[in-house]
């Protein structure tokens, strides 16, 4: 099983004066009798449904752990620096979910992290994202909801310690960091750009991931799509900032958001995987094109890309390094051996299923991490460029040999200082899978 969505967010309650508490307090909205399901349109219940895709609704209310949860049914765990947070049950069971909920109970919760009762939901839940949806396809999502089986099912308790737990001062969080409301376009751009924008800030919360947090687990004020630790991964700058050589482009952006992987840049693993399948892949084409048309707007492609030719040939020539002659080096030859059948290129771009490692962001963040999982794990048939797989290399390579194939690839294949502490961070990254049955491994 892949790394599914694990935010570590707890969102740490803030208290304060008599205002906050005016802001944290809520009152129930009275349950309901359960919609029939013909009170809800087709059409509403259809576009609920690739709605609830995109926003992968799915992917953390569905419970993973120990056994497989019914879909829907909650009971997820999220492991946050504070302890462990459990999804709801979002399924329409009157008891256990949220069959009793009327359509105002679930916007109020969308848009300001408020359960049916009037306590304070944790920011595990991204409701700081959802809130910029418009009431539109929030009812549509509501529609989709209620339509499905309703299962009855009551989720742990969550384990975040006293004081922290107290849902009253999620108030305080929410007075700091919380800019409820629908997306308002902005006129400087086109309809497209607003549309990427839309989805990207609120629906399919690219932020949660890729922009880091700070102390109180709240996304960082300007500091948007820097890259992010999350669940023992990074997720790459998607600015300026990203250090690949290739600068990602619209369509580089399309191709990997569409397909699973882009042709300069490689492939989506880990975390990334369930956002782009089973996610984004039911957002209809033009809509991923506009995710594409903002991202390449916020990352400035068009103004970088003078210079790239250049260094996409200098990264091309490198694939092949080391790999005639004899070789002397021993870190060459683990490399030669391992990994150089699958990912050496010899024309000016990679050929397509052989990533080129130079190009790959695994060699260009300021941690070997994402390089360490996907060599652990490998990469399913269903993760990245579908149908195609790497091998795990879980049993076949030791820390030490990680160590060393990392500082060998970040020594020959990118311009950037050395990695350090290798074999340690080989080990830390190794102690958070599960070993993979022997016979998997290459
Ligand atoms: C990153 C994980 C994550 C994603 C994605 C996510 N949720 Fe949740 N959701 C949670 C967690 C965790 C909670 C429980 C929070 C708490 O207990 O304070 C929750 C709570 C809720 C609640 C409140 C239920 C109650 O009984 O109070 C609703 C409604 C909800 N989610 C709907 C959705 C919908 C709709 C989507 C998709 C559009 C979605 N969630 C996507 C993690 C997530
Ligand atoms: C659950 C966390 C999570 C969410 C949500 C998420 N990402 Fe990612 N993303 C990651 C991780 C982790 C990686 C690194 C994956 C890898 O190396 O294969 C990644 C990689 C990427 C990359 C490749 C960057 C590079 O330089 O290699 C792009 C582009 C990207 N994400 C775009 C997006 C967009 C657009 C969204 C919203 C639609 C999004 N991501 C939502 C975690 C996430
Ligand atoms: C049997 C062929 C094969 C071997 C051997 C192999 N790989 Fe891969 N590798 C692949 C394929 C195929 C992909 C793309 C997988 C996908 O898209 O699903 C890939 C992807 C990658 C990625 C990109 C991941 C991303 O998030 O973009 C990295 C990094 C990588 N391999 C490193 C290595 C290293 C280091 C070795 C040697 C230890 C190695 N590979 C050995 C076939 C291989």
């Amino acid at each position: 099983m892949i790394g599914r969505i694990v935010a570590a967010v707890a969102g740490i309650g803030v208290a304060g004066g008599l205002g906050v508490l005016a802001y944290a307090w809520h009152p129930a909205i009275a349950p309901i009798a359960p919609p029939a399901s013909t009170a809800f349109s087709t059409a509403s219940v259809e576009h609920g449904r690739v709605l609830a895709a995109g926003g992968y609704c799915a992917e953390c209310h569905t419970r993973r752990d120990g056994h497989e949860g019914a879909p829907l049914a909650g009971d997820y765990l999220m492991a946050t620096p504070f302890g462990a947070i459990y999804s709801s049950n979002i399924t329409p069971d009157p008891e256990t979910g949220i069959g009793r909920w009327s359509q105002a109970a679930f916007v109020r919760a969308m848009r300001q992290g408020v359960s049916r009762d009037g306590s304070n939901l944790f920011p595990a839940f991204p409701f700081d994202h959802f809130t910029h949806m418009t009431d539109g396809d929030i009812a549509d999502v509501y529609a989709f909801l209620m339509t499905r089986p309703p299962v009855h099912s009551v989720k742990r308790a969550n384990t975040v310690p006293f004081p922290l737990n107290v849902r009253l001062l999620q108030g305080g969080w929410k007075l700091l960091f919380l800019h409820p409301g629908a997306y308002r376009p902005d006129p400087a751009h086109d309809a497209q750009w607003n549309r990427g924008a839309y989805l990207a800030e609120g629906l399919s919360h690219c932020g949660a991931c890729h922009t880091p947090r700070n102390a109180m687990g709240a996304e960082k004020a300007g500091a948007a799509y820097d890259g992010a630790p999350v669940d023992n991964w990074i997720a790459p700058p998607l600015n300026g900032t990203n250090p690949t050589p290739a600068v990602w482009t619209e369509d580089e952006f399309f191709q990997y958001l569409r397909y699973g992987v882009a042709p300069l840049h490689g492939s989506a693993a880990g975390p990334m995987s369930p956002v782009i399948h089973g996610g984004l892949s039911e957002l209809p084409e033009s809509d991923v094109r506009a995710i594409a048309a903002y991202l390449a707007s916020l990352d400035q492609a068009t103004g970088r890309q003078g210079g790239d030719a250049a260094r996409l040939a200098a990264a091309m020539r490198t694939s092949t390094r080391d790999l005639t002659g004899p070789q002397t080096d021993p870190d060459a030859r683990l490399y030669a051996g391992a990994c150089a059948a699958c990912h050496a290129n010899t024309g000016a771009t990679p050929v397509p299923g052989r990533p080129e490692l130079a190009l790959n962001n695994a060699l260009w963040l300021s941690e070997p991490t994402n390089l360490y999982q996907v060599v652990l794990r490998g990469i399913n048939a269903g993760e990245g460029q579908a149908g195609i797989a790497m091998p795990s290399f879980y049993h076949a390579l030791t820390d030490a040999d990680l160590a060393r194939l990392a500082a060998y690839l970040r020594r020959t294949r990118t311009t950037l200082p050395p990695w350090t502490d290798l074999e340690r961070k080989a080990a830390a990254v190794r102690a958070t899978l599960p070993a993979p049955p022997v016979a998997a491994s290459h």
